[in-house]
């Protein structure tokens, strides 16, 4: 079985919120919030859902069982340590699944060999083998992960995603599970593990970076720009630590900027506000207000200058239309650095037609006002102005 879309530029968007998502402390979601989350990510065009890690829990087994039943149009993945247990636990849990895959992993890096798993060079890629081979057993689609592999040593490195190909991987992931790595670093590494393993020509490289010094995003694009063609990625970035890259940001790159990326998605965009509604409800992670893409203010404008040139020509200051996220419109909020212009629409969106005498009293009033109270709603303006006709007829 392969999950490589046709397309050589086509990118594999593998959604983990379920699974390294659900790992943020305090994000645990429920039997039926995860498949709710499993509805929208189908819908969305997500090629491979990591829907859980079936030893972990019998609700995680269970969940995993039922997204495989229920999700019929994406890849269902169960992640598995490199024990024969886990890996058989998780091949019961996809069994179901059109199409499932067994992804297993293993520390590569010699801080996990040595203080994770108290395991020499060998016995660990001996165990690299073992895993891929059994799990093998169950799925001919298997991704094998080098845990910590950007601080793995890059000869060892090459060895074990050589074993891995050999004992029948078909995606080979090379997390940033730190989240230590730079974008030329990663880059870098993508490109020496595809220029230098045998037969890598034959699997999907993929990403897996985490996002504790803020380059998940950048990171994984390296990735792709250096032949990798599957990115790990959660809603809202939600994940272990500073979390995971975030599905909406690198979707978004690769369809904003095709001038530099030349690379494509399978996701409905439109679905991405609605994907990171549900998932922040969910996990009861709020969303930051400047996040990009999906955040309250990523189509947000209050200074008069912005505010003057969205009115004229959105694309001064937007570079995507809120539409192709699932944004209704652009809003432009009212504040102290909003301009006449920005206030006139306000006004004609509200309903009122003033003459320019009332009008210029009216905005002068209503910059008053902005620069006493932090947030200026709608029902502000209309008061003032009310009042402000009120007076008029005095
Ligand atoms: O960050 C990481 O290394 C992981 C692996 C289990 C793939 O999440
Ligand atoms: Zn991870």
């Amino acid at each position: 079985m392969t999950t490589a879309p046709k397309d050589a530029d086509r990118v594999i968007i593998f959604d983990t919120t379920l699974r390294d998502g659900e790992q943020s402390p305090g994000a645990t979601m429920t039997f039926e919030e995860k498949l709710e989350v499993t509805d929208v990510l189908v819908e969305m065009g997500v090629d491979v859902i990591e829907a859980g890690f079936p030893i972990a829990s019998e609700g995680d087994f269970e969940s995993v069982l039922e997204i495989s039943k229920r999700a019929k149009d994406s890849v269902i993945c169960g992640l598995a340590r490199a024990h024969f247990k886990d890996i058989d636990r998780c091949a019961e849990a996809i069994k179901p699944a059109r199409r499932g895959r067994i992804h297993t992993f293993i520390g590569t890096s010699p801080l996990h060999r040595k203080y994770q798993m108290q395991l020499d060079e060998e016995a660990v890629f001996e165990r690299v083998v073992a895993s891929v081979t059994r799990a093998r057993s169950y799925t001919d689609d298997v991704e094998w992960s080098a845990m910590d592999a950007t601080r793995t040593e890059p000869d060892y490195l090459c060895r074990c995603v050589e074993a891995a190909i050999k004992a029948g991987a078909t995606t080979i992931n090379i997390p940033d599970t730190v989240g230590y790595a730079t974008p030329e670093e990663y880059g870098a590494l993508i490109k020496m593990l595809r220029e230098r393993v045998p037969n890598a020509d034959k699997v999907i490289f993929s990403t897996h970076c985490h996002d504790d010094l803020g380059l998940a995003v950048a990171n994984s694009l390296a990735g792709v720009a250096n032949g990798a063609r599957q990115i790990e990625c959660t809603i809202n970035g939600l994940g272990e630590r500073a979390g995971n890259a975030a599905l909406e940001e690198v979707v978004m790159a690769i369809r904003t900027r095709k001038d530099v990326l030349p690379y494509s998605t399978g996701i409905d965009t439109t679905m991405l506000m609605r994907a990171s509604k549900l998932v922040s409800a969910v996990s009861a992670f709020p969303v930051q207000y400047n996040k990009a893409i999906v955040g309250r203010n990523a189509f947000a404008h209050e200074s008069g200058i912005h505010q003057d040139g969205m009115l004229k020509n959105a694309q001064t200051f937007e570079i995507m239309t809120p539409e192709s996220v699932g944004v209704k419109a652009t809003s432009l909020v009212m504040g102290k650095h909003s301009g006449r212009h920005a206030f006139r629409e306000k006004l004609k969106d509200l309903g009122y037609q003033l003459g320019e005498n009332a009008l210029e009293d009216a905005f002068m009033r209503f910059k008053a006002l902005a620069d006493r109270k932090k947030n200026v709603y709608d029902e502000d303006i209309e008061a003032l102005v009310d009042d402000e006709v009120a007076h008029a007829d005095d």
